[in-house]
């Protein structure tokens, strides 16, 4: 969820500042950019050049900054705003949440806010009744109606001695409930998806199998926009030498048609949405031997088949609210015959890609496809790397759903 994303840390002057570089590093550790601005009051309780190290960028406090020649230039506040994905104002201390809840705007933390056009966490920190006061209420109610969201205090021993709400929520706190709002406002938020990827092996001998050309690359790049989207991912992939960056999917590595369906049989029925990406070989070597075939063994070198299973239209017989794609790799009337499969397995929608295409489909990093589907019709798209492809082929999906 946090991976590559821009996060600017406000830090306004409460004793809770000491604990914010953790909160730096956590974010760092989960695959961040983290920039930081503190108030003056804030650095007296955290040290800058402690946020700079951790965060590896440099920390402005204030709207002018002078580098080592004593020249003067402008800290320039609207570009910080501009680059954040999110800001996290941790802690905000009363009187800065009672600025931010008017308007004022005298320190760069302040400026800053106010030229935020992303998303805001607020993550008070005072004491109790600090936190109780009316005007901290009225502060936190206006800064949740201009659609903040306000991260709870925690309960606990309080720098005055006292007991109570108010203490910052602690930086594991913080990432979770930032991480939960991000999920929710996510289209496939909740949602579990299943895509299937890559050739399968199906062995004749211990170092023989019949496979073909597939890469794997466009259930990987299927697989890991869902979860950008916010899905729940397992990914059932055949052999391939590809990896999934994004940690939060769950990769299943299998080698056979029938190894690929009873793993693709034991998450079905939780599932939401499935995509049939593998390109899965439909027979299988009626006998495999044990030990490697010898040239001048075999009397009749024939090699008999017998019918895996096809998964996909398994499932269109058993399928209950699932939404099923399929992918149909034709190399003649490739309307047609990938109108019967949509028809014959039961599917929601099938991706149609033609072997006759240059740049398409197996072993390329870019594809050309249709998406047929039984509500929309069809819609076709030029040629684009299997990434963008990815993004068209959700793009139709969050349609249908
Ligand atoms: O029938 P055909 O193999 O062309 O159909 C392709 C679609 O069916 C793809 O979505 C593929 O993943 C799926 N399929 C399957 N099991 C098979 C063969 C194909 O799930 N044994």
């Amino acid at each position: 969820m946090l991976r590559g994303k821009n996060i600017l840390i406000g830090i306004s002057g409460g004793i809770a500042a000491y604990k914010t570089p953790y909160l730096v590093r956590l974010f760092k550790l989960a695959g961040a950019d983290v920039k930081v601005i503190l108030t003056d009051s804030a650095s007296q309780f955290v040290s800058p050049l402690t946020l700079a190290t951790l965060s590896e960028n440099p920390v402005p406090s204030s709207f002018i900054k002078e580098d080592d020649q004593g020249a003067i230039s402008w800290n320039n506040h609207v570009s910080l705003a501009l680059w954040a994905d999110f800001m996290v104002v941790a802690p905000a201390t009363a009187n800065t949440l009672s600025k931010m809840a008017h308007g004022q705007s005298d320190n760069l933390l302040l400026v800053t806010y106010l030229s935020a056009k992303c998303p805001v966490f607020i993550a008070p920190a005072m004491d109790l009744d600090m936190y109780k006061h009316k005007s901290t209420k009225e502060s936190l109610d206006r800064l949740a109606a201009f659609g903040h969201a306000i991260i709870p205090a925690e309960e606990g021993l309080l720098a005055s001695g006292l007991s109570g709400a108010g203490r910052m929520a602690e930086p594991e706190h913080i990432v979770a409930f930032i991480v939960n709002h991000l999920k929710g406002l996510q289209p496939l938020s909740g949602k579990r998806v299943i895509v299937t990827a890559g050739p399968t092996y199906e062995p004749i001998d211990p170092v023989r199998f019949i496979g073909n050309h597939s890469s794997g690359l466009m259930g990987y790049e299927l697989a890991e926009y869902a979860s950008k989207l916010g899905a729940e991912v397992v990914l059932i992939s055949g052999p391939t030498s590809l990896v999934v960056a994004d940690e939060t999917i769950k990769k299943i590595g299998v080698g056979t048609a029938v190894e690929m369906n009873k793993a693709v049989l034991a998450y079905f029925e939780a599932s939401d949405i499935f995509i049939g990406a593998a390109a899965v070989a439909d027979y299988r070597p009626t006998h495999v031997y044990d030990q490697k075939i010898k040239k001048e063994s075999l009397a009749n070198p024939n090699i008999e088949l017998i019918k895996n299973p096809d998964i996909i239209a398994g499932l269109g017989k058993i399928r209950r609210h699932q939404f099923l794609l399929g992918f149909a790799l034709e190399t003649q009337d490739v309307l047609n015959n990938g109108t019967k499969k949509l028809q014959s397995k039961n599917l929601d929608a099938i991706v149609l890609n033609s072997l006759e295409d240059s740049g398409a489909g197996f072993g390329h990093k870019t594809n050309k496809v249709q998406f047929l589907s039984k509500k929309n019709g069809l819609k076709s798209f030029p040629l684009k790397s299997k990434k963008a492809v990815a993004i068209d082929i959700w793009n139709e999906i969050l349609k249908e759903l």
